[in-house]
């Protein structure tokens, strides 16, 4: 039976649509070559809306969004929009009102590229972080005291609560399970600091883990855990952790995987929806000029894929992305590829028709 989808498109700012149109041209490949279809619906969220009539994310958008089975987003943030409207007020605001209480990132080095790592094999940088998406700093609770003047105080809390903990660190153990590599899992805090944050971390981690004998588990200190990421990556297969160390070590996971170019994520409702996205933000300088890198919006299409649970079209997309690592990029960065934006596109595209496989 033909499986059709629903997927709302936000290209966003910047590079966003032009890296959003070819992951889009790569799934209509795979549409092509699966039994499998799309219905894409755009949405012009996004710095340029706000700009023209005050529009951020409309309630009865974010209903249509929520009916929807995925959501590709290219990137928010505008240089013309003062920092942290279009994010607390777009992205952020879809990662609370949707619940989508997963930021799956996986930090994976394909064959071909290059790392900032000395000596490190694609085997050595293979691992997936799981991170809070809907609580911590990232709430925005807090205020401020006095502002402006000499006695001014500034206060961000932290939230954490029992479920939210909870969901996450059974999502990342599952995902472990499924995983099926090394069957480790590590959660990343900082109870040494942190000690009612962090505690809250270990006790419901420790506690989860007794259902999981079969996966093995470690604890580190984020900063201890930033160090080992760049010198001993193989060390990792899955780690969980919460919000604000997981946007920063993500970060870390990108440049090490080879760069901005090709890192994607996923921010995921397990009993929703939800959005795919290339993690590089929307790059205003390169707007236009057909010369960045489109592989990590190809590659957010690829892990919406797994998602819908499409394993085949999925499968035939990731060894497509690989050919074109390791046969025709010279460079992940922009301006660097030794080709086009759309003609990235169209070689995946190419090995997708080209694909032995014939996907049911
Ligand atoms: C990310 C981004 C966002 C975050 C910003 C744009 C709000 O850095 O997706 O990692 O901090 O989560
Ligand atoms: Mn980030």
């Amino acid at each position: 039976m033909l499986q059709s989808y629903n997927i709302a498109v936000i290209p966003g700012d910047g590079t966003g649509p032009e890296v959003v149109a070819e992951g889009i041209k790569a799934l209509e490949a795979i549409s092509n070559k699966c039994n499998v279809n799309f219905n894409f619906k755009e949405y012009g969220l996004g710095g340029e809306q706000y700009l023209k009539d005050g529009t951020l994310l409309p309630d009865d958008t974010l209903e249509e969004l929520r009916s929807m089975d995925a959501i590709f987003l290219g990137a928010i943030g505008h240089p013309k929009v003062q920092p942290g409207i279009l994010e607390t007020q777009i992205l952020l605001r879809m990662r609370f009102e949707l619940d989508l209480y997963i930021n799956l990132r996986p930090v994976l080095l394909f064959p071909g590229i290059e790392t900032p790592l000395k000596d490190k094999k694609p085997q050595d940088i293979d691992f997936i972080v799981v991170r809070e998406n809907t609580e911590g700093v990232y709430t925005g609770g807090g205020g401020f005291l006095k502002k402006g003047t000499p006695d001014e105080i500034a206060i961000q809390e932290s939230i954490n609560t029992r479920k939210g903990v909870e969901r996450c660190i059974r999502y990342a153990f599952e995902y472990c399970k499924k995983r099926n590599k090394d069957r480790h899992l590590t959660l990343c805090a900082k109870n040494n600091v942190l000690v009612y944050e962090s505690d809250l971390w270990v006790r419901v981690f420790d506690e989860v883990s007794k259902e999981y004998p079969e996966i093995n588990t470690g604890y580190q200190h984020v900063d201890a855990l930033c160090m080992w990421m760049i010198k001993n990556p193989e060390q990792f297969d899955v780690i969980v952790t919460g919000n604000m160390f997981g946007d920063i070590i993500t970060d870390i996971g990108a440049i090490i995987q080879g760069g901005l170019g090709i890192a994607a994520g996923g921010n995921i409702n397990p009993e929703g929806t939800a959005m795919f996205e290339p993690i590089g933000g929307s790059a205003p300088k390169y707007e236009g000029k057909d010369i960045i890198n489109p592989m990590a919006a190809i590659s957010a299409a690829q892990m919406m894929l797994e998602h819908l649970g499409e394993k085949k079209p999925a499968l035939i997309l990731q060894e497509a992305i690989k050919k074109v690592l390791k046969n025709d990029l010279i460079s992940l960065e922009a301006g660097k590829m030794g080709m086009g934006t759309k003609e990235v596109g169209d070689l995946v595209a190419k090995y997708i028709d080209l694909s032995p496989s014939t996907a049911e």
